[in-house]
């Protein structure tokens, strides 16, 4: 096992310890430092118990987010500010700590750090406070006991409180509305001061971790055995328009993805489809070459970067090749891939003329729900007639499906219910559905015809009458 030294802030105290890098940070924050303040419930990512702060320096300046600590790698923290609830906590409670208690908004307690830990993110991350952001921002903490009104209430109550905030000295501002202790203070100094090793540009590996959120769930304890490269440490996470291209980073983030100005332009439904995707721990650590690689016939993700017609950078460490991703998916989670090869990019060009896209999924849960189907859709039409389409399909194939046929039936038709009615039979013939625990292969059938109309009607209300569609 290649050693490796990892150097980070944990709270006040700085670490530097030779722990297997693939440990997950909740089992050395509880086990390793006995922290036990993180809990630790669903160990999956799903729950929230283990939140806990991450801080880095980009350009400079020091950004926080959060993070599910029990499938977050500790490689991933070189150079970073871990806070735990032990990190925050004072002899008094903090403003929110305090409220929480004052509403009964913790029971038993063992979500409470959790919440605690996401709500004073938001206090930090932002200067401008409404109950909205607030509540998606906790959102992806489960509560089992105390039901979520007396949680609600307390995060409208300190909201209230913080009315007059100081965008210029935000931090100081927080510690003296006793929101922050006040070591928040010089963190930023001391992550410069931090020496990092080197990273070997040309290494090889045969393992690669982005953001963890699914080899966490699924092989946690191969993971400690095996020679890990840590992407993160690649710094890959970028989202770049260069001559009407857009290329991204293979290590960018889903809270990147969806923050961005510049995909925004091209799907400006894109925070909301992101926010149906997953909590923001989730998108804080999930990224996009990692989800692509886990070749999930429903990725979210994979469905709308493959109806952007997006071509993946492979790389070894030393060589790289270009791919379309749609020539990426061979099989059920059998990839066009060399073990030792990671998605370094992706890249697609810009649509032009006169472009729509649209992404849509069924699934139990409204929200952070694996969907039954999914589908985006890519069109470009002229005259009201369509000139380029993509609509792709997930959960209804072996990978996530480009619908071919039904595009080539659709390129030249005018848009109307009776042009989509038509091209469902050709859906329909490309797919080839599985019954299981998300549906049976007749209801996802259903589903996709349901998600094509929805695509048109959504982007074309103009042109389509819902009460016509059945
Ligand atoms: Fe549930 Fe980590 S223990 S999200
Ligand atoms: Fe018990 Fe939330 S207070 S789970």
């Amino acid at each position: 096992m290649k050693k490796q030294t990892i150097k980070f802030v944990l709270n006040e105290n700085f670490i530097q310890t030779d722990v297997n890098p693939s440990l997950p940070l909740l089992d050395f924050i509880r086990k390793g430092k006995h922290l036990t303040g993180t809990k630790e419930v669903c160990k999956e990512g799903d729950c929230g118990a283990c939140t806990v702060l991450l801080g880095e320096l980009v350009d400079g300046k020091i950004k926080y987010k959060t993070i599910t600590s029990c499938i977050y790698p500790v490689g991933n923290c070189q150079g970073k500010h871990v806070v735990t609830i032990e990190g925050i906590n004072k002899h008094e409670l903090l403003l929110q700590q305090q409220i929480f208690a004052d509403e009964n908004a913790s029971q038993c307690g063992f979500c409470t750090p959790g919440f605690i830990m996401s709500f004073t993110f938001y206090l930090l991350n932002n200067t401008k406070y409404s109950h909205d952001e607030a509540i998606n921002a906790i959102a992806g903490n489960i509560c089992r006991c105390t039901g979520y009104h007396s949680i609600i209430r307390a995060v409208d109550k300190v909201i209230a409180e913080l009315k007059d905030v100081n965008e210029q000295n935000h931090i100081s501002y927080l510690i003296e509305k006793n929101v922050l202790p006040e070591m928040f203070l010089d963190i930023e100094s001391r992550l410069k001061e931090i020496k990092l090793d080197q990273v070997e540009a040309n290494e090889k590996s045969s393992i690669f971790i982005g953001g963890g959120s699914d080899l966490f769930i699924q092989r946690p304890d191969d993971l400690l055995e095996r020679n890990v490269t840590f992407l993160d440490q690649k710094h890959l996470n970028y989202i770049v328009e260069n001559n009407n291209r857009i290329e991204l980073g293979g290590g960018t983030t889903f809270e990147e993805f969806k923050q961005s100005a510049i995909l925004q332009k091209i799907i400006p439904t894109l925070e909301r489809d992101i926010d149906l995707i997953a909590s923001l721990p989730i998108r804080n650590s999930a990224t996009i070459g990692g989800n692509l690689t886990n070749a999930s016939p429903i990725g979210d993700l994979t469905i709308i970067l493959l109806a952007l017609n997006s071509t993946i950078t492979l790389s070894d460490g030393i060589s790289e090749r270009e791919l379309p991703l749609s020539e990426y998916y061979l099989d059920y989670k059998k990839l066009n891939k060399n073990p030792n090869e990671f998605i370094k990019a992706v890249w697609f060009d810009v649509p032009q003329n006169n472009f729509h896209f649209s992404f849509e999924k069924v699934s139990k849960r409204t929200y952070l729900d694996i969907a039954s189907v999914n589908s985006s859709m890519l069109i470009e039409i002229d005259d009201n007639k369509i000139k380029k389409i993509f609509i792709l399909a997930g959960g209804v194939a072996p990978v996530p499906k480009l619908l071919n046929e039904t595009n080539q039936f659709l390129i030249g038709k005018e848009i109307s219910l009776a042009t989509i009615d038509s091209s469902l039979s050709f859906a329909q013939n490309e797919i080839s559905p599985i019954s299981d625990v998300r549906g049976t292969a007749e209801y996802k059938k259903f589903l996709l015809n349901q998600l094509i109309k929805a695509h048109f009607l959504k982007l074309f209300p103009e042109l389509i009458n819902e009460k016509e569609i059945v």
